[in-house]
């Protein structure tokens, strides 16, 4: 017999035809039982084409071998992915690792996902067999089942527990942490359609972030190619945990039944797949415009629907029995378009990439001329401007997929807003926060969700927004997202409410497995055990709306005199003690009924402390009174690390400064052999929107030094955010602060030992010309040096370089260094030798081989970086996060519009901490005076900014900036 001509394969065709009444009925039966007849006699009637042919009394028809597979592929066509019908009375996940001991967690509070994220329930949860299989209460009969079973029994203590985490977006795995170059499989060049390219395909297993992104609570992400094509390929739902087998596919979640070979089981119920599509500019990295992507876009939906069309027809003949007509045809198949013809046949989910509405308008006509649904619209910058359009949307209106305040750097991201995951959910769409990890590495994603909260999405929708919503855009959602019976036991133990400022993991549970079993979190204060309440921002909100997502930033409401009433805390920079002290502490105000007062008169602080000693003021007519409900005023804090001032845009270089040309690199030789050494303030805008968003978030000032390529960054200039010129009054504070230069492996870089000899020679020798007139300043110890650098062992080259300097020239330099990802293993030595450190990013993460050695802090180790370096007695301050330097040596890209969110920067450092260690206090120190310190910054108290915010502080969600009092400017800014 042929290969392939098995009596039982055709046998078991043989009751198989679709349900058939009629007359024809019988000769269709009788044909084919002398079919089989035939075919048991004899193989000499196999006709080599894969058919037989068999003649019957009245007619000859025609049936192929494989008729079985036939008509159960034609039949499969047209079931939708889900669960298999017995995924309900499951026993053990098929996820279950053997040996795994049953958890019993007690006395939790337990978000379960239901009532839209509404409910809460308080009791146990107990999980098994990677099952969760009892919440609330477990009944002593389950419990009696384990006796003889090892049974983890963890006392929550009253704390939230919700479901693992479940990112939409992520890259982690095919964009590799530490970044490599040989490394970076999110891409391929290939043509802007390449729908058979699957993410599996290039998962690394050993990625240092998984750890890190579970300690943040995440276990289940969506791992998507990147979005330099139009249609890039396959993502996979994978769970972070390691698994003893060790491979990409043994971490997959329901992966589609295709995806280890064309030998599909057909008759197994469908699994969802994903295809990430983009949209706009990431592609035309292949195309021209965006009319190109688009035509290629439909060039390759018109294959596809083609090929379904086809295959619909061929089927139809099958399902109907009238093999005579399609003869010797087979099913039209076609492996590199199959998955898009999965797409309209609703199997594949459609994940696409696309930012403005022109973006969104294109694509869900797209949807609608091809009638395939979207799942859901990723970073969507403008979505929130077109609710319409999404609603449109062929067949289903798409979730929304967002960052809540990384935008603007790219034009797509201008109109990004932060109320627009609030405006959205008003529309009734679903919301998700998602990391595009490592863009936010997504150890911080709730972190996302918690700032969505503070401007203004309500608690309920926020927690859904990383946990059931996400789950139910994968098809997910039967066994994710929820805290319920018979879902995966994948679980999240908390130290606080999840939307609670530095909410850590206590416990992280991936299929019932405890994944930090020595997990080192310290209690939190009681206030973080609730949401906090967040400030109103309906009038902000209309009004982002009312301007088409511009609305106008620069403050307008300047009153000479402010009494700022209801004031419960007062911090201010102590001159004499050189850090910030709770004025009203000392003041012995703080346990008082009657709230404390500030009074502002031009931008002078003329009078602090109990409501009666400034009540005078309060009936001056010129006074204009502002009521802070319980808030604070406090020291405006300063940015280092971010480049405002030097970019509207990031990725747009005609609105950025530029890169100084690197001495070590070759610079025009019009400046001559001595060189030259660049000026921010020569670069500087003012005025930009993530400036202007930073100063109404608290951050007055910057000190900003220029972006640069390899070594040599400048001299930094310190400016206020809030001022609208460079020659306004109190816009520039130093036009001179520091030397900058960076000490990083990379991309066309000189090497280390080059750029270290290169210092050497300029502080310990003359150097002519101009470079070497600027690092003379550095050499007599007058001007600060401060080095970006993240690598252990370049720091300590840097410590034995200063000490060299220091003995050859008899005098002590300034030296500080920033960036300092890996500085705990020298924290010792930093103190010694009297350098500090601006830490960036505040939670550090693996972006270069420089950066690998982490201090993670809890949950994964009971110090924090900043922590740990304070106990060293190490000064330390704190920049904003960004994306770790991507091919350039600064300390970090893309920070601009995270700028703002140094508050809670802060405010999680002092909480990552552990508790005892930082007040708040010498938090606003870590993030104003510290960093003017190790800048060189010398001020004096009459050129520091304060902040009034109500409500709460700069450092807790629940404050909001109301007013900037800046003496240098002689003004208050009212917001
Ligand atoms: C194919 O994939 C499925 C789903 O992940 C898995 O259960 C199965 O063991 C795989 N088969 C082979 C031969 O690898
Ligand atoms: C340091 O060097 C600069 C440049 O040579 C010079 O102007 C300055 O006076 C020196 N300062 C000290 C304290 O030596
Ligand atoms: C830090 O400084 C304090 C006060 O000077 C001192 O008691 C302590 O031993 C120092 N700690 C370390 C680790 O150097």
């Amino acid at each position: 017999m042929q290969p392939g001509v098995r009596k039982a394969a055709v046998h078991d065709g043989l009751p198989a035809p679709a349900p058939c009444t009629g007359p024809r009925c019988k000769s269709t039966r009788r044909t084919l039982l002398v079919l089989f007849v035939l075919l048991a006699t004899t193989s000499t009637l196999y006709l080599g084409s894969g058919v037989l042919q068999v003649e019957s009394s009245d007619r000859t028809v025609v049936v192929p071998l494989d008729a079985q597979s036939i008509l159960t592929k034609c039949r499969s066509l047209q079931v939708k992915p889900g669960p298999p019908a017995d995924f309900y009375s499951r026993k053990q996940s098929d996820r279950y690792q053997a040996g795994t001991d049953a958890v019993l967690i007690r006395n939790a509070k337990i978000w379960t996902g239901h009532r839209s994220g509404r409910e809460v329930v308080h009791g146990d949860v107990f999980l098994d067999s990677g099952i969760i299989q009892a919440v609330g209460h477990v009944s002593s009969g389950i419990l009696n089942k384990y006796a003889d079973i090892t049974t983890l029994d963890l006392d929550a203590g009253g704390a939230w527990l919700t479901p693992g985490i479940v990112d939409l977006h992520s890259h982690l795995g095919v964009l590799a942490s530490p970044r490599f170059d040989g490394a970076d499989d999110g891409n391929s060049n290939k043509g802007p359609i390449v729908p058979w390219l699957r993410a599996l395909d290039g998962l690394n297993t050993h990625d240092d972030a998984y750890r890190h992104s579970m300690s943040g609570g995440v276990t289940t992400s969506l791992i998507l190619p990147g979005s330099l094509n139009a249609i890039a390929g396959q993502g996979v739902v994978m769970k972070l945990r390691p698994t003893k087998e060790r491979s990409p596919t043994s971490m997959l979640l329901e992966p589609p039944v295709s995806i280890n070979g064309s030998e599909v089981p057909l008759d197994a119920t469908p699994r969802f797949g994903h295809m990430k599509h983009a949209c706009g500019e990431n592609p035309k990295a292949y195309q021209d415009t965006r009319m190109d992507t688009v035509w290629a876009v439909r060039q390759a939906y018109d294959n596809a629907r083609t090929l379904k069309n086809d295959q619909d027809s061929f089927c139809e003949k099958v399902l109907s029995g009238d093999w005579r007509s399609l003869g010797s045809q087979k099913y039209p198949e076609n492996l590199q378009w199959q998955p898009l013809v999965d797409i309209l046949r609703g199997k594949i989910k459609v994940q696409t990439h696309c930012y403005e509405a022109v973006d969104l308008d294109n694509f869900v006509r797209l949807s609608n001329e091809f009638q395939f649904e979207v799942a859901a619209f990723h970073h969507a910058h403008e979505a929130y401007l077109v609710p319409e359009v999404l609603k449109r949307a062929y067949n289903n209106t798409p979730a929304i997929a967002m960052f809540s305040t990384f935008a603007r750097y790219k034009r797509e991201g201008f109109r990004h807003s932060e109320f627009a995951p609030r405006i959205l959910a008003d529309e009734g769409i679903d919301v998700i926060m998602k990391s595009d990890h490592f863009a936010i590495p997504s150890r911080n994603l709730i972190g996302e969700a918690a700032i969505a909260h503070h401007y203004g999405l309500p608690e309920h929708v926020a927690l859904s927004s990383v946990m059931s919503t996400p789950a139910k855009v994968l098809g997910l959602d039967h066994r994710i997202g929820y805290v319920k019976e018979g879902y995966d036991a994948d679980i999240v133990l908390w130290d606080s409410h999840p939307l609670a400022l530095g909410a850590t993991p206590t416990q992280v549970i991936i299929d019932g497995i405890l994944q930090f079993p020595h997990a080192h979190v310290a209690p939190k204060p009681d206030a973080h055990q609730t949401a906090p309440m967040t400030p109103k921002w309906d009038v902000e909100t209309a009004r982002t709306l009312e301007h088409d997502g511009l609305p106008p930033l620069e403050p307008k409401f300047r009153p000479h005199m402010v009494v700022f009433a209801n004031v419960s805390r007062f911090w201010n920079m102590d001159e004499a003690k050189g850090r910030v002290v709770d004025v009203f502490a000392v003041q012995g105000l703080l346990n008082t009924e009657n709230l404390g007062m500030v009074v502002a008169d031009q931008g002078r602080v003329v009078c602090a402390g109990a409501a009666t000693s400034c009540a005078s003021y309060l009936s001056s007519t010129e006074a204009t009174i502002v009521d802070l409900a319980g808030g604070a005023v406090q020291p405006g804090l300063v940015n280092y690390g971010a480049e405002l001032g030097l970019s509207e845009i990031f990725t747009e270089a005609s609105t950025r400064d530029g890169y100084v040309a690197d001495p070590l690199l070759g610079q025009p030789s019009f400046f001559g052999p001595g060189g030259y050494v660049a000026k921010a303030i020569d670069g500087l805008q003012f005025g930009t929107r993530d400036a202007l968003l930073a100063y109404r978030a608290g951050v007055t000032t910057s000190i900003t030094s220029p972006s640069h390529t390899a070594w040599l960054s400048g001299i930094s200039t310190a400016f206020s955010l809030g001022a609208p010129h460079k020659l306004a009054r109190g816009a520039i504070l130093r036009d001179v602060v520091a030397v900058h230069a960076s000490l990083t492996h990379g991309d066309s870089q000189p090497s280390i030992s080059t750029k270290i000899e290169a210092m050497r020679r300029l502080l310990t020798k003359e150097v002519d010309g101009e470079i070497g007139a600027w690092f003379r300043q550095v050499a007599n110890g007058t001007l600060p040096l401060v080095v970006n650098v993240h690598s252990a062992d370049i720091i300590a080259t840097l410590i034995s370089l200063k000490k060299e300097v220091e003995a050859k020239n008899g005098n002590a330099i300034k030296l500080n260094i920033a960036g300092a990802t890996e500085a705990h293993l020298l924290a010792a030595e930093l103190s010694e030798a009297n350098i500090g450190v601006i830490v960036t990013p505040s939670r550090s993460f693996p972006y270069n081989w420089d950066e690998r050695r982490t201090l993670p802090g809890p949950p994964q180790t009971a110090d924090s970086l900043i922590g740990y370096l304070i106990k060293h007695n190490v000064t330390v301050g704190v920049g904003p996060r960004g994306i770790g330097a991507i091919g350039h040596p600064g300390v970090i890209d893309m920070a601009n519009s995270r700028a703002r969110n140094l508050r809670f920067d802060i405010g999680e450092a002092m909480l990552d901490a552990g508790p005892g260690l930082i007040d708040k206090a010498s938090a606003f120190s870590l993030g104003s005076v510290n960093v003017e310190k190790l800048l060189g910054l010398e001020l004096h108290d009459k050129e520091r900014d304060l902040v009034a915010t109500a409500g709460g502080d700069l450092l807790d969600y629940e404050g909001k900036v109301i007013a900037v009092i800046s003496p240098r400017r002689g003004l208050v800014d009212v917001f």
